[in-house]
């Protein structure tokens, strides 16, 4: 297969499915490279209010181009510093005029011939008072701007764009001249001018053209505006609450499919009410919370106030189509967008440098809100492997970056909103819950709520509101403070690991704690993190007790306990943002790969596997062993023994969960089987690839009737292609076009992508976020394509946005492969099982802990 074809079908592959990884979730996208702070906006004025008006061209008319729109905007400012020059965002196609009134309604002078300056690279509009003029501290002016903007062809272009459906549609994240940074709150009053034959344009809050009037928003920052107008979206599902409204949007042919996210939406908002002690309804009069579905929604969804707006597979769900993880997702990204609401819109992130403060809390409420109104979807269980084990991995390297991190230029922020904010500052949260109850940490909630409503926040906004609940209800000792513990957590990079040492003569337990780096020739840091403690022993066990009985603070920590054999655990439930020096599979796999475990012990460990049938030790188990497979596969011989080998593993879990859903288990269990048999036809299990390609015949000669079941299509339609020929290939290709489902068409994208016959892959078009899928795009090839890979990036590096990326990625595939070959032999070794060592007494134990966990 050529590089181009390679190219093609994996880059639309990703561009679907990157929507899966859990942390793109709400990103706005911006470009630039520049790193200083001069792309900061001065702090000189304080923007009261917009009113903003919009006026859409789709198609030419005699005095307007195509996809242009004429805007207006007048803003209300008050004066902080007595300045000369008015700095402020704008990114349009053409400023037309500008003017600027006192508050008496006189105009005020500006600077002759050159009263407006557009500095294109910071995105910034200077206004230019007349010399010798400045504005008068704490007065209020009003800058009224006309302009002209574009509507971009793609959603990753900022500002209004159109996104096409089988049918056409507009819609926007930014588009007028503003203080486009988090700190500035302003109220806007939107006026829209729509073609009348289009429907009801959706935004914010709320009703030849027909002229719009939105009601005036809360007081909110500038990115979280966003408007729709289209031809034919309408509502496909409504509570028809008049106080309470709840709505689901959609392009009409997708009737039928919001059901699920009404059910849900409702009992979460109320939900939030209730635990957050600030109603959302009552946030502003007239509140909205429409939640809409877009086609090409550049992210998995994004937190507009009063219309959330989500890529269709993360909103729409299809009975029969939709497989258990999409439905899952639905679940749980409506939550994080509605815990937004409250921590993101109400109180917002001062600057991007500590965008954890939105997106920690998004993350944690994202799977305890729902666990809440769906308890059956075990989410508190499945936080653990989905978010503590993968900030656990994100911030094991040595660049790793701190919660709260300097961020100055487009791509820094961008970079910003990633794993880290997500995953480690949610974990923070649910160990900072564990530390002080969950009573005390929901008060603290509500009292930084109300304190920082409609206001930005900083760090010590939260400790500070967390030191006054936790001093009420002395929900901790009374010698340490909340923001010398969190500080350190949130200031600094990494996170422990705990050695334990216990001396069962006297019951003396050692504890050590150092920072642990994934790289074996890492070095150590001085770092040390005050720890919350949480253990069981063997002689009282108790799985359920979270609450820390102890606090390390410093390198070393001795705990006394009762003299007696017996086995000790350390960070019950995981829990804390530490790995133990033994511990359950994803720390066994941390352990091996940063060189504190050997791959012999490791294996002798994972041993259990090959009985335990359980989705919580498989789902890390096949990331891990996925890890280490993935660096064998330039070296036949050793790929294949080691797929022998994990053949060994899987027989136990493939055959208790069989190849069949069936009704009214429980949701673990069809999601563990959803991962295990796609691994297991992977290595090449002989009865998963024979039952696939038996379904996979029967439907395709079958039709609908016998339809696969969606939380068996992705290794089912993966193994019929690669077993099959062009008819088959054709057939799902088909099948694709003719689908009204997003999450259908992922299956079978996936599964024409598993397809190693060449001209099969013709008709897939490129998308056009080429750059973001570049630098996946390299872990998929073998030696041969990363050498095409890197000679067309050479060749191209001009044209092709983002080959710098994608050439650092082939370096690190490469240093992939390097690794699989020097650790070839020993990790072969283990796994084989050959090596004599003497397992150690706490390894045994914890293979029944591990029974026990569950
Ligand atoms: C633009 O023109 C097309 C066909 O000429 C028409 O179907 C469509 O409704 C027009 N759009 C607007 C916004 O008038
Ligand atoms: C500014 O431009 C708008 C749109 O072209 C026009 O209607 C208005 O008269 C202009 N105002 C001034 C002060 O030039
Ligand atoms: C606005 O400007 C006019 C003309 O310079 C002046 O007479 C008036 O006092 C100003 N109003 C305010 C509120 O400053
Ligand atoms: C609207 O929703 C609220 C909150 O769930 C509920 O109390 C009220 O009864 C509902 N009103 C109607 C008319 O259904
Ligand atoms: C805090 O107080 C507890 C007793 O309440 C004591 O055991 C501990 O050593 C103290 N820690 C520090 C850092 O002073
Ligand atoms: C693919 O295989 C089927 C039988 O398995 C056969 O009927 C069909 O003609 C083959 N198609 C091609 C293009 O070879
Ligand atoms: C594994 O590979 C790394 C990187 O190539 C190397 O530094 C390390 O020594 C290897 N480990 C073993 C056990 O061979
Ligand atoms: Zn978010």
């Amino acid at each position: 297969m050529s590089i181009f074809l390679r190219l093609a079908i994996l880059l639309a592959i990703l561009a679907v499915v990157r929507s899966e990884l859990p942390f793109e979730i709400d990103d706005p996208v911006f470009y630039n490279t520049i790193n200083d702070e001069s792309y900061r906006l001065p702090e000189d004025l304080d923007p009261l209010e917009f009113d903003v008006e919009i006026t859409p061209y789709l198609n030419a008319t005699t005095d307007k181009e195509a996809l242009t729109f004429d805007g207006f905007v007048s803003m209300r400012l008050q004066a902080l510093r007595s300045i000369s020059t008015l700095v402020l965002h704008e990114n349009v196609r053409e400023i037309l005029n500008v003017t600027l009134f006192n508050e008496s309604g006189s105009e005020v002078e500006l600077s002759p011939g050159n009263e407006f300056e557009r500095d294109r690279v910071h995105h910034f509009l200077k206004i230019n008072l007349r010399d010798g003029l400045s504005l008068t501290v704490n007065a209020i002016y009003r800058l009224v701007i006309n302009f002209i903007g574009n509507i971009n062809e793609t959603p990753l272009s900022r500002g209004v764009f159109r996104g096409i459906y089988r049918g056409s549609d507009g819609r926007e994240q930014q588009v007028f001249p503003c203080f486009d940074e988090p700190g500035f709150k302003s109220v806007f009053n939107m006026v829209i001018n729509r073609p009348a034959h289009f429907t009801e344009t959706y935004a914010n809050i709320i009703g030849d053209r027909v002229r719009e009037v939105f009601n005036p928003t809360p007081r909110m920052s500038a990115y979280l505006i966003t408007f729709h107008i289209s031809e034919e979206f309408t509502v496909i599902a409504s509570n028809n609450n008049n106080t309470h409204p709840y709505q689901i949007l959609a392009r009409p042919n997708a009737q039928g499919q919001g059901a699920y996210a009404l059910e849900i939406g409702p009992p979460l908002t109320t939900w939030f009410d209730q635990y957050l002690g600030i109603e959302y309804y009552k946030m502003e009069e007239n509140m909205k919370n429409d939640q809409i579905a877009s086609p090409d929604w550049a992210s998995g969804a994004t937190e507009n106030w009063g219309l959330v707006s989500y890529r269709e597979l993360r909103l729409l769900y299809e009975e029969g189509q939709t497989n258990a993880l999409d439905k899952m997702y639905i679940g749980t990204i409506t939550a994080h967008e509605l815990a937004h609401k409250w921590f993101g819109n109400l109180i917002t992130c001062r600057w991007w440098d500590n965008v954890w403060i939105n997106e920690g809390f998004a993350s944690y409420f994202e799977y305890f809100a729902m666990h809440e109104v769906d308890k059956t979807l075990e989410l508190a269980d499945q936080f653990i492997i989905l978010y503590v084990q993968s900030a656990l991995s994100a911030d094991s390297g040595t660049s790793t970056r701190a919660l709260q991190h300097t961020v100055n230029s487009p791509t820094q922020v961008t970079g910003h909103f990633s794993g880290i904010s997500y995953s480690k500052g949610a974990s923070l949260l649910l160990m900072l819950k564990q530390f002080m109850g969950e009573s005390t940490f929901k008060k603290a909630l509500n009292y930084f709520l109300l304190d920082r409503s409609y206001k930005y926040a900083v760090p010590s906004d939260l400790y500070n509101n967390f030191q006054k609940a936790v001093d009420e209800d002395e929900a901790i000792p009374a010698n340490i403070s909340i923001a010398s513990m969190m500080q350190y957590w949130v200031e600094e990079q990494g996170y422990p690991v705990i050695n334990v040492d216990v001396n069962m003569d006297t019951g003396l337990i050692k504890i050590t704690q150092e920072r642990f780096f994934i790289s074996p020739s890492a070095a150590a840091t001085e770092q040390n993190w005050p720890l919350p403690l949480t253990f069981t022993t063997g002689s009282s066990p108790d799985w359920d007790n979270l609450k820390a009985t102890h606090v390390m603070l410093g390198r070393e920590y001795e705990i006394q306990k009762e003299p007696g054999h017996e086995w000790v655990i350390f960070n019950v439930q995981q829990q804390g943002i530490y790995r133990v020096n033994y511990d359950i599979v994803d720390d066994v796999f941390a352990l091996m790969r940063s060189g504190r475990m050997t791959y012999d012990l490791g294996f002798q460990v994972l041993d259990f596997l090959k009985k335990d049938t359980s989705y919580y030790s498989w789902y890390p188990a096949i990331t891990g062993f996925s890890w280490l497979r993935n660096r064998f596969r330039h070296m036949p011989d050793t790929f294949r023994e080691f797929n022998a080998i994990l053949l060994d593993f899987v027989n136990a879990v493939v055959s208790e969960l069989a190849y069949d859903v069936q009704d009214g288990e429980p949701l673990t269990r069809t999601l563990n089987r959803f991962y295990v048999l796609q691994f297991a036809c992977e290595i090449g299990h002989e009865g998963c690839v024979s039952d696939a390609i038996a379904k996979f015949n029967a439907y395709k000669e079958n039709g609908e009737r016998l339809s696969v079941n969606p939380n068996l299509r992705r290794h089912v339609f993966c193994q019929g292609l690669l077993n099959g020929n062009y008819t088959d290939w054709r057939f799902m290709y088909n099948r694709r076009q003719a689908s009204n489902n997003q999450g259908d068409e992922v299956a079978m994208l996936r599964a024409l992508g598993c397809t190693t016959n060449a001209e099969d892959v013709q008709a897939v078009v490129l998308p056009a976020w080429f750059e973001n899928v570049l630098s996946n795009l390299a872990s998929y090839l073998d030696e041969d394509g990363l050498t095409d890979m890197e000679q067309w990036l050479r060749a191209n590096q001009e044209s092709v946005a983002g080959a710098a990326t994608g050439l650092s990625a082939i370096a690190s595939s490469r240093s992939s492969m390097q690794w699989g070959t020097d650790n070839a032999s020993a990790v072969l070794r283990a796994a084989r099982g050959s090596a004599a060592i003497i397992v150690p007494t706490t390894m045994l134990m914890l293979i029944s802990v591990s029974l026990l966990l569950r």
